[in-house]
């Protein structure tokens, strides 16, 4: 292991955006990271400075307060959240929402909501419905051993499948509707065809009527507020209307659920919405960055940018530029291309596989050297995770916690 008295030294001059690392810290590999969570020795005094990389990072100041701020910016407005864990796909993260008051949370994969109620995470909503007979299978399993699991329809003959599937299990099975917003990607026409779905999947016996949802993805990176206000609006009013018919027709209308971390601030405007299913809140990206918020129409910064890849420089010697061990492996090719965390003038790009390219412009903060790290704001954060076995939890750059990414690869 590492020499103590060489750590402690370069220890204090970490801080900034990236930090030079003397050849005398060895570092720390991800499999030593993860015995000395099991064996209780996170309580060392480690930087996320000297983690091998690439690496994946969350900053729990920053973490906290974007929990803080959507929970409480909910409460004011009065609704509910239930964060969606397909953005962090780790049941620690999980819990804390739970903890700060979220309803329960949604997944977008079968996968996803195993792992999330396996990890004892109680009220989970899938929200892409379950087509085929080995995803309604694994489906029914869930709902047999977790009474806080709700699926999703957005067809009859969906809806007649989960019922004969529940009946054969011998279960009733906690079911809403998904409405499309206009997408067109998934979910029932509202109006009409959704009233009669819901009425369909009441009356069904293996099913129980319990809401319904409605994503509007088209108009969470809308640039600029007010545009974004507008026509999210636009589009989820005849969601609105459909949950409307339902109250009117004595449905269960416990669930009307959408929403997310672009339109946190006008869900609520929404006629009928309970929660808001944001996920990308969390940890922000290089992707909502760029979209302005109410008080800043060029920078979208109601919530802190928390998650970062640590990478290192790997090749120096030419003038202009720097090669670095994260590429479209650890970055994804996703755009806009990730930023270097608290420099200017530089720009970062990860179209190569396995290799980084950084390049500087005139006047920029600074260059760097063969073993410097760098710490890169994702380009979008939810393939990101995907990406990464495990999260370096991190306050004040000392590492507190080695989170399992255990829903990462889940996509069944
Ligand atoms: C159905 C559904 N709900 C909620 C979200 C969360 O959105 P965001 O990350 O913009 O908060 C997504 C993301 O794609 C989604 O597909």
């Amino acid at each position: 292991m590492n020499n103590p008295l060489s750590r402690r030294h370069f220890l204090k001059a970490a801080g900034a955006g990236s930090v030079f690392i003397p050849s005398s810290v060895k570092g720390y590999t991800g499999k030593e990271m993860r015995r000395l969570v099991i064996e209780g020795g996170i309580e060392a005094d480690i930087s996320k400075w000297e983690l091998d990389t690439p690496a994946l990072i969350v900053d729990l100041d920053a973490l906290e307060g974007n929990l803080a701020n959507m929970q409480n910016t909910l409460a004011r407005n009065g609704i509910a959240s239930r964060p969606h864990a397909k953005t962090h796909k780790c049941p620690a993260i999980a819990r804390m929402q739970v903890e700060a008051g979220s309803v329960g949370i949604c997944t977008a994969k079968v996968g996803e909501a195993e792992v999330m109620l396996e990890h004892g995470i109680e009220r989970v909503l899938m929200t892409t419905t379950n087509v085929t007979p080995v995803k309604i299978e694994r489906a029914m399993s869930l709902s047999r051993w977790y009474p806080g699991f709700v699926q999703a329809t957005d067809t009859p003959a969906n809806a007649r499948d989960l019922s004969e599937a529940a009946e054969a299990a011998g279960i009733s099975v906690d079911v809403v509707i998904d409405v499309d917003s206009g997408g067109h990607r998934t979910g029932i026409t509202p109006g009409r065809p959704a009233l009669e779905l819901s009425q369909l999947v009441d009356t069904l016996p293996g099913l129980r009527f319990v809401g319904m949802l409605c994503y509007d993805g088209g108009s969470q990176h809308v640039q600029g507020f007010e545009a974004r206000r507008a026509q999210t609006l636009e589009r989820l009013r005849p969601a609105a209307e459909t949950f409307s018919m339902l109250q009117r027709s004595g449905l269960n209308t416990e669930i009307f659920s959408g929403g997310g971390t672009g339109t946190y601030n006008v869900d609520h405007e929404t006629p009928g919405f309970t929660d808001v299913q944001c996920g990308s809140y969390v940890f922000m990206d290089a992707q909502y960055l760029g979209i302005g918020g109410e008080n800043d129409p060029t920078v979208y910064s109601d919530f802190a940018p928390s998650l970062t890849i640590l990478t290192t420089v790997i090749n120096s010697q030419y003038e202009g530029r720097a090669t670095t061990d994260a590429g479209a492996k650890a970055c994804t090719i996703n755009r806009p291309w990730p930023i270097v965390k608290g420099e200017s003038g530089m720009t970062y790009t990860s179209g190569s596989d396995e290799f980084g390219t950084l390049r500087y412009e005139e006047g920029a903060s600074r260059s760097y050297r063969v073993g410097d790290k760098v710490e890169l704001i994702v380009s979008h954060c939810d393939p990101v995770v995907n990406l990464y076995d495990q999260l370096y939890a991190v306050r004040n750059d000392r590492v507190q916690a080695v989170w399992s990414v255990a829903a990462r690869g889940r996509s069944t």
